[in-house]
């Protein structure tokens, strides 16, 4: 068996196609190039290179995308054929694959979690472990786990820098705001195309309220996260953030028509992306003019293969955004149904996601005292919503806006002077609070 440039041994006959995947690896970590075709081309100077299979099935599972999730249990097809054999390792890779193209991410995370605790230089187990917590709800688990596989690294192994971006989006998601900072200014300097490092600075500048240090990070650094750069809708997002915050709508829609807009290309985390922005504006008031639409029609076939909670709030938001009750209540009667299963995606929508979605549908009927009582009691599942903190926030956001045009400005105030602690400077709370 041939081995990776971590010295791992991965089943097939071929250094070179071998090499291809180590790049394909690396591409992934970065967010940028090509990773799928180079795994192609490792697959077509050998077909026994599974680790290039299970690579396409893990990206392109995790796009959380019907057509893609698709293609990712094409891609690890030919490992159902009981000829074909592969290593433990490689059958817990397929085994995560298959547990996030069944909707259960919680399960992946913990399968992945396994493969990192006993193989820990394997990076692919590692990157797709952090983003599987990410996605299950799991965050919390993302530091330790970077803390004990970097007991099995050391600083000249290859692809150690992509541990340290890891990490400090770890460390931010913890609340170790310094540390985070620190460490991902540290791994951009190594690796100036690590748009995830990029974005875990990112994240602090959003949590401590440093919105003009934050515009100016992502300007100085526009090269090494937009071009090529397939994690470029995000970081455009968060940049338009920090002028939400600063109640410069403009310069936010500007940045929308700029990086976030959908087009045919965009798969569903680049929807919820825009429809996160959108809907901030939508709670403000602000005229989008025929943005929401746009939105909206992409979301339909996502909506109509709902596999990720993510997804399926983002959706319910723009069609209850944009008035259109036929798709909104098409759209939620689905996740009643998936709702009812036994599935992992069913919990989280019976405990968040069906009332995140029925509070935005009350909100915008105009009941908003329905829609706060809704989301003040799955609050305290909000984690379930999955993703970041400062994706998430979405959900406070709209609970204080519920309240405030239900005339509950005590709350409302509460919640607002908790904010404003952690962001002084904000123009945004400050507008909120003189309206209790
Ligand atoms: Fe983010």
């Amino acid at each position: 068996m041939p081995r990776d440039v971590r010295d791992l041994a991965w089943s097939g006959e071929s250094d070179d196609a071998l090499g291809l995947f180590d790049a394909a690896i690396d591409a992934t970590a970065s967010f940028h190039g090509d990773p799928l075709g180079l795994c192609k081309k490792a697959l077509e100077i050998d077909p026994g290179l599974h680790a290039a299979r299970l690579l396409q099935g893990h990206v392109l599972a995790l796009s959380l995308n019907a057509p893609f999730r698709a293609a990712a249990a094409r891609a690890i097809a030919p490992l159902d054929d009981p000829a074909v054999a592969f290593c433990e390792r490689e059958g817990l890779h397929k085994a995560a694959i298959e547990a996030w193209l069944a909707g259960e991410p919680m399960r992946a995370s913990a399968i992945l979690a396994g493969i990192v605790e006993r193989w820990p230089r394997d990076l692919m187990a590692l990157f797709f472990s952090h983003q599987a917590d990410f996605f299950a709800a799991n965050n919390d688990a993302m530091l330790p786990r970077l803390d004990q596989a970097l007991e099995g690294w050391n600083e000249g192994l290859a692809g150690h820098s992509w541990l340290l971006g890891m990490r400090a989006f770890a460390l931010e998601e913890a609340g170790r705001y310094a540390e985070a900072e620190d460490l991902a200014i540290g791994a951009v300097e190594r690796q100036p195309l690590d748009a995830w490092a990029i974005h875990a600075r990112g994240h602090v500048l959003e949590m401590q309220g440093r919105t003009e240090e934050g515009i100016a990070w992502y300007r100085s650094t526009e090269e090494q996260w937009s071009k090529d750069c397939f994690f470029a809708v995000h970081n455009w997002w968060h940049r338009a953030l920090y002028h939400l915050d600063r109640e410069e709508f403009d310069d936010a829609l500007a940045l929308y028509d700029r990086g976030i807009a959908p087009d045919e290309r965009s798969i569903s985390l680049n929807l919820c992306d825009a429809a996160a922005l959108l809907w901030r504006l939508w709670l403000r008031g602000v005229d989008t003019g025929g943005r929401w639409p746009v939105v909206a029609e992409r979301f339909e076939a996502h909506s109509e293969a709902p596999c990720h909670i993510f997804n399926d709030v983002h959706a319910g938001l723009s069609f209850a955004a944009c008035g259109q009750w036929e798709r909104f209540d098409a759209h939620r009667a689905r996740l009643a149904g998936t709702a009812g299963t036994a599935s992992g995606h069913a919990a989280m929508l019976r405990d968040l996601g069906l009332p995140a979605i029925d509070a935005a549908g009350a909100l915008a009927r105009g009941r908003a005292v329905d829609a706060a009582d809704l989301l003040e009691a799955a609050m305290p599942h909000e984690a379930l919503m999955t993703g970041s903190h400062a994706q998430r926030d979405i959900l406070p956001l709209t609970l204080i806006e519920a309240e405030l045009r239900a005339g509950r400005g005590l709350s409302a105030r509460r919640r607002l002077e908790r904010r404003a602690g952690a962001r002084p400077a904000s123009a945004w709370i400050a507008r909120d609070l003189a309206r209790c």
